[in-house]
């Protein structure tokens, strides 16, 4: 009996083969065991007790009893799908080798596989993805080069701009440490101490907080890179989804709520769905290009992610499209195991020193070796694509050893004269940028926070700043005054029109707070949500 054939057959239909699919389709015990009895344990008469020596039951109750891995401690609830990127060759008119000699990049047609993983940030793996929060955004690419992970989200830029802040936003956002329940108290408190902020919780209070589903978003790498061309030049590039078939659609808070009631699995559904019925969505990668230093000449600093680039002065330039057209066919192998990381570059593309990157880059591995195990990258779902030879042994959960055809099977290190693994010839020119400067903890010179908050909050349109006044407002108005002062004081040098709509409308939402208190106090007692209206 062949105990590893896929019960529904390589597309999910039954198995036709022999004896009608009887045979193949035995269960067994992944010691290769036919279990002849799979409803009863063994038991001294049939009333029991049980023995220790059912080995059939305690293998499947100790293997459901450690069904789980823990949830990622961000973007622990998500969807994910595989499809492939086909690149363009070019940018603009210009070939793209003088930007990047990234493979996947050159040739016109030229075809890669991705795996892609759509979440949302603060909320456990069971939570309603009709939620506020940005979406994450998570791809990776199997290059002929080994993976590249683009890591992103949808709203093009961040809350804050030193990877050294993040557990304390994390830990704003997520619940209260005694009550376990959410707090907009907690979350607007930590806002109000970090000024760079405004302008992502402009976004994240309008529509854009809540995208209809994953099809119909964009993404974005956030952090800058560089791209390295092969004379070892960089240039320092961002780059950005388009949901070209499906186009952009937001929810107001009133629409999602009304999915909600219904349905708390709406954007992993929506997906699964389209791909089953062959509409896959699509979305092209677009750059954008700065050359390689400071920009003294701009207003923010081209390494803060908590600013855009504006699309007038640094286009965007379409390098490929993605097609999204397999859905998993395990989710917790597929979606629950997949791992990536900012640190998963090819040759080609390298890091700026954009500060939240550096921080990433460490952590997400860091997380993944906890999460999943040391040997997270031998799991298909993260496996290269392409041959892998190392000199990595053991771990936990290690199944196999990366050998090289004809290699010396004693030798696990490097040098060695005996048919070991070599290194790879190094590229004829290197990108080496020099650096000159004191080790300092600073933060940077242009933080400019409220500009482009303003010019967002300009730039919506009339309903999705009726939305964002009042999403702001009713959170607001649960606040102590100290911090509506502060988020106050930070709207209005974003657009002096935004400070005072935020501020006539924090007045009414606590005017209604207090009748409906008044009310309840004469009826049922002192009851209510005092955490704002929604999650965040
Ligand atoms: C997931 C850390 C900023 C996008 C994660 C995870 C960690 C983490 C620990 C869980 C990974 C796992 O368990 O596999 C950080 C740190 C940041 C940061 C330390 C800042 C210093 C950002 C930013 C973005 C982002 C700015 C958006 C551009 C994502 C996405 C995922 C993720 C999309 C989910 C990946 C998946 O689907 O598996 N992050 N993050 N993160 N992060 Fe970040």
């Amino acid at each position: 009996i062949e105990n590893n054939k896929n019960p529904q057959g390589a597309n999910g239909s039954p198995s036709k083969s022999g004896n009608n699919g009887q045979e193949e389709r035995i269960l067994t015990t992944r010691q290769g065991h036919p279990v002849r009895d799979n409803q009863n344990i063994r038991t001294v008469g049939n009333r029991g007790p049980a023995t220790m020596e059912n080995y059939h039951f305690i293998e499947k109750i100790s293997h459901f009893d450690r069904e789980r891995v823990p949830e990622r401690v961000v973007h622990a609830r998500g969807a994910g799908a595989h499809g492939v990127f086909e690149a363009y060759g070019k940018v603009g008119d210009e070939p793209i080798s003088k930007y990047t000699r990234a493979k996947l990049f050159q040739e016109k047609g030229k075809q890669t596989p991705v795996f892609v993983r759509f979440s949302t940030v603060g909320h456990p793996s069971g939570s309603p993805e009709t939620l506020r929060d940005p979406r994450g955004f998570a791809v990776k690419f199997y290059t002929e080069d080994g993976n590249w992970d683009l890591v992103g989200n949808n709203l093009k830029i961040f809350f804050i701009r030193d990877a050294m802040k993040f557990p304390d936003l994390i830990h704003s956002q997520k619940p209260d440490p005694i009550t376990n329940i959410q707090s907009a108290e907690r979350i607007f408190d930590f806002f109000s101490g970090t000024p760079e902020a405004t302008h992502m919780v402009t976004f994240l209070y309008s529509p854009w907080g809540i995208p209809a589903n994953y099809r119909q978003m964009q993404g974005s790498g956030v952090n800058t890179y560089k791209w390295v061309n092969e004379n070892g030049e960089a240039v320092l590039v961002k780059y950005h989804w388009e949901p070209i078939k499906q186009g952009i659609r937001n929810l107001t808070k009133k629409e999602a709520m009304e999915i909600q009631a219904k349905n708390f699995n709406h954007a992993t559904q929506d997906l699964y769905e389209a791909i089953e019925r062959g509409d896959y969505p699509e979305w092209e990668l677009n750059v954008q290009i700065m050359s390689d230093d400071e920009h003294p000449e701009l207003d923010f600093d081209p390494l803060d992610d908590t600013k855009l680039w504006p699309r007038e002065q640094f286009p965007w330039h379409p390098v490929g499209k993605m097609t999204l057209n397999r859905n998993p066919e395990d989710y917790f192998n597929e979606v629950e195991l997949a791992a990536f990381g900012t640190g998963v570059l090819v040759d080609g593309l390298d890091f700026s020193d954009d500060k939240m990157l550096q921080g990433r880059t460490f952590s997400y591995s860091d997380t993944q070796r906890y999460r999943v195990g040391a040997n997270y990258l031998q799991l298909p779902i993260n496996a290269p694509k392409n041959k892998v030879y190392t000199n990595q042994r053991g771990g936990k959960m290690s199944f196999k050893t990366d050998f090289a055809p004809g290699q010396n099977k004693h030798i696990n290190y490097e040098p060695s004269v005996l048919d070991g693994l070599k290194e790879a010839p190094k590229p004829a020119k290197e990108y080496t940028p020099r650096y000159e400067a004191n080790l300092v903890r600073q933060a940077i010179d242009r933080t400019n926070p409220f500009k482009q908050a303003g010019e967002t909050f300009r730039n919506f349109e009339d309903w999705e700043r009726e939305e964002l006044i009042s999403n702001l407002s009713n959170d607001l108005a649960t606040c102590d005054k100290r911090i509506q002062d502060k988020m106050l004081e930070y709207f209005t040098q974003a657009d002096e029109e935004y400070g005072r709509r935020v501020r006539e409308g924090i007045q009414m939402a606590t005017e209604k707070m207090m009748k409906m208190k008044k009310e309840m106090m004469g009826t049922d007692g002192p009851m209510g949500n005092t955490s704002g209206e929604e999650g965040v």
